[in-house]
């Protein structure tokens, strides 16, 4: 069948293509429909259905006689590790950390908030959770205490399960005192916390609060598999937004379970079997999807990565990964290929290994700029697939589809939308508009399964996030268009979310910490373009008057309290200070007219500007950290 076969075939028959996917998952009780519709633009799936994840993840392959095969393969350029986990042995490993957990206290239901870096126990933990239906929450490493805080707040969980460090080049990251700093600035507090110890450090734990990962495992039943219902969360991820409070995005178990599933063959054209990676972070959604729950339930073996595309040791450690460990698909940022292609233009690196498995690669995360894309095919000689998707979908609402079929690659375009999806692109009065004419993308409700039903605790801001701009559409927060040949293209956010190094970060956060400084009066985070990053956060501030101070120092404070509340991940280290901001007469900062003048883009000068000369000022300011340069 070709894609648009595929599409149509969907489009024609949405609840029997779901029904049919549906097909290849271990139900205790089967959905008796796919599609929940729930009113008021509200819909879930395969809610009625019992099942667990781990099971699908886990179990089932050992009963299938699969149990010798490899699911997880630890590779771990920073400290010199590799190690293979059979099928049977994460069994074993989930089922007496998921049964410790049970011991406990934990049941279906409690949050579980996951603090851990690229080890394989971090998807251990979250499918001992699974296991046992408990709901986890991941955060990633690169967030400071406060945000570690402010997910606790909110996802208020029974345990914290964390390891004792991390490792970034160079840099030992200390996530047990980051743990504590985060118990001790929120107002909930977790019944107990796990710790993982590293040999690489020994955190130091609290008596009757934090057990030993190992210690507390011993003499306990291993745990069974507790079925949930299919509209169960199966986690609980958080995104930014537009303040500083993130987005509690909420996956179903079911609709999980089905639509990653499909993906593994459609899109990502593997078979059980094969050795599937994504160099990303269980923090992210990708780390979700594809390091832990898609390939593990399709019955691959995954690869959980600790390293960075480059300096661990160079550039060629993304190809000696996909060679010693037979990588049939790769899933990697744009980021992280500008990064290599920077260091190994003329890919020296890559013609000393055997990429003789290596099949197709993916990109996403961020745009896939043309060079990089056309780096990548020259070097590797494979399908480049640039696949676009976002937090809230779990899965792909673009790409090209190779398992069903290889259509034609246009560049700056991440293909097609996948069945499931209806994307539209909206006027501003939210009527679709015309193929090549741009507009704010949206997709036709219902979503398909495995995507966000709503966000956690906050029905009223999901509606008002995504569902209220546009009745009966999904707003994605993207902005582009489509062509004749109904291939998509995304241009830009509409909000003031940001993408630094594939890290979705939202501006309005980093504003709301540098307002906090005692002498900044006003001030405004943009994201201007980065070569290697994508986007770099450049921070403009207004003192209080009065205030007599080097502005240099201000602006080292306020880079440091970006890192200290926020986090390293931020990467928040360009600031100046300027005398007023650009405004519209009725006060809004023109922080995108800021962006055009920083990347040195032709913009229109805004027709409700309060004072035209303040660009000057912004100009000049700009240039001072290199920026507007022409
Ligand atoms: N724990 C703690 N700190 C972390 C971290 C983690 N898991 N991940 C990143 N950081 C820190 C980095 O050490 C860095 O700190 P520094 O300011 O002290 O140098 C800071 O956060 C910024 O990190 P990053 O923006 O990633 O920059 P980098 O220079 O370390 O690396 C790349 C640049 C391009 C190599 C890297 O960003 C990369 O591999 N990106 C791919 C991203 C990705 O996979 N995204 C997921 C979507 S698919
Ligand atoms: P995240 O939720 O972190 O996955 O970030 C999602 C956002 O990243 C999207 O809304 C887009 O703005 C951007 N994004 C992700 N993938 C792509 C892509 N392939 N092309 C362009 N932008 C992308």
């Amino acid at each position: 069948m070709a894609y648009k076969d595929v599409y149509e075939g969907w489009k024609q028959d949405p609840e029997g293509f779901w029904m049919d996917a549906a097909q290849a998952i271990d139900w205790v009780e089967a959905p008796s429909k796919a599609l929940f519709d729930k009113g008021d633009n509200m819909y879930e799936w395969f809610a009625d259905a019992k099942v667990n994840t781990c099971w699908n993840a886990v179990d089932r392959h050992v009963e299938a006689g699969r149990g010798e095969q490899t699911a997880i393969i630890y590779d771990s350029p920073i400290t010199h590790t590799k190690r293979a986990i059979s099928f049977v042995e994460l069994r074993n490993r989930v089922a007496s950390l998921a049964g410790a957990l049970r011991a406990k206290g934990v049941e279906k239901g409690d949050r579980v908030i996951i603090y851990m870096p690229m080890i394989p126990e971090a998807l251990e933990a979250m499918l001992a959770c699974a296991r046992l239906g408990a709901v986890h929450s991941v955060v990633f490493g690169g967030f400071a205490a406060h945000e570690l805080a402010v997910r606790i707040d909110d996802a208020k969980p029974k345990c914290i399960i964390a390891a004792s460090c991390g490792l970034e080049p160079g840099r030992v990251v200390h996530y047990k005192p980051l743990l504590d700093d985060a118990i001790e600035q929120s107002e909930h507090k977790p019944t107990f916390n796990v710790i993982y110890q590293r040999e690489q450090e020994v955190a130091q734990l609290i008596e009757g609060r934090d057990y030993n990962w190992h210690g507390f495992q011993f003499g306990v039943e291993p745990a069974e598999c507790v079925p949930v219902e299919g509209n169960h969360p199966a986690y609980v991820l958080y995104t930014s937004g537009t303040t500083g409070q993130p987005k509690g995005v909420i996956r179903h178990t079911a609709g999980q379970l089905v639509a990653l599933n499909w993906t593994m063959k459609n899109l990502y054209n593997v078979d059980p079997g094969d050795v599937f990676w994504a160099a990303s972070d269980v923090g992210w959604v990708v780390g979700h999807s594809y390091i832990c729950y898609g390939p593990l339930i399709h019955g691959n073996t995954t690869i959980v990565f600790e390293g960075k595309p480059v300096g661990t040791p160079d550039a060629g450690t993304f190809w000696r990964v996909i060679s010693e460990h037979n990588v049939k698909s790769f899933f990697t940022a744009p980021t992280a290929f500008r990064a290599v292609k920077r260091e190994d233009p003329t890919g020296e690196f890559v013609k000393k290994y055997d990429l003789g498995c290596l099949e197709q690669v993916y990109l996403a995360g961020e745009r896939a700029d043309p060079d990089t894309i056309v780096w990548a095919q020259d070097q590797l000689n494979v399908p480049i697939v640039d696949h676009w998707w976002q937090t809230e979908t779990g899965w792909a609402i673009a790409a090209n589809p190779l398992g069903i079929e290889e259509l034609p690659t246009k560049l700056g375009s991440p293909t097609v939308p996948m069945p499931g999806y209806e994307v539209t692109i909206l006027d501003d009065a939210g009527h679709p508009v015309e193929a090549g004419t741009l507009g704010a993308i949206a997709i036709k409700l219902p979503l398909p399964p495995g995507t966000l039903p709503t966000l956690w605790n906050a029905e009223d801001r999901f509606k008002k996030s995504y569902l209220n701009t546009f009745p009966g559409y999904y707003e994605t927060g993207d902005a582009g268009m489509m062509d004749e040949d109904g291939y998509v293209y995304i241009m830009a956010r509409t909000d003031d979310v940001i993408n630094v190094a594939g890290h979705r970060l939202s501006t309005g956060a980093m504003e709301e910490v540098l307002a906090s400084h005692p002498e900044v009066a006003e001030c405004a985070v943009i994201g201007v373009t980065d070569q290697l990053k994508g986007q770099m956060p450049v921070g403009f501030l207004c003192l209080n008057a009065g205030v007599d101070r080097d502005h240099a120092d201000v602006v080292k404070e306020v880079v440091t309290l970006v890192r200290k509340q926020i986090g390293p991940v931020a990467a928040f280290k360009l600031a100046v200070v300027v005398d007023r901001l650009p405004k519209t007469r009725s006060g809004k900062i023109l922080r995108g007219t800021m962006v055009n003048i920083a990347d040195n883009t032709p913009y229109k000068m805004p027709a409700t500007i309060d004072d035209p000369a303040i660009l000057d000022e912004i100009k000049e300011a700009l240039q001072t950290l290199g920026y507007a340069k022409a």
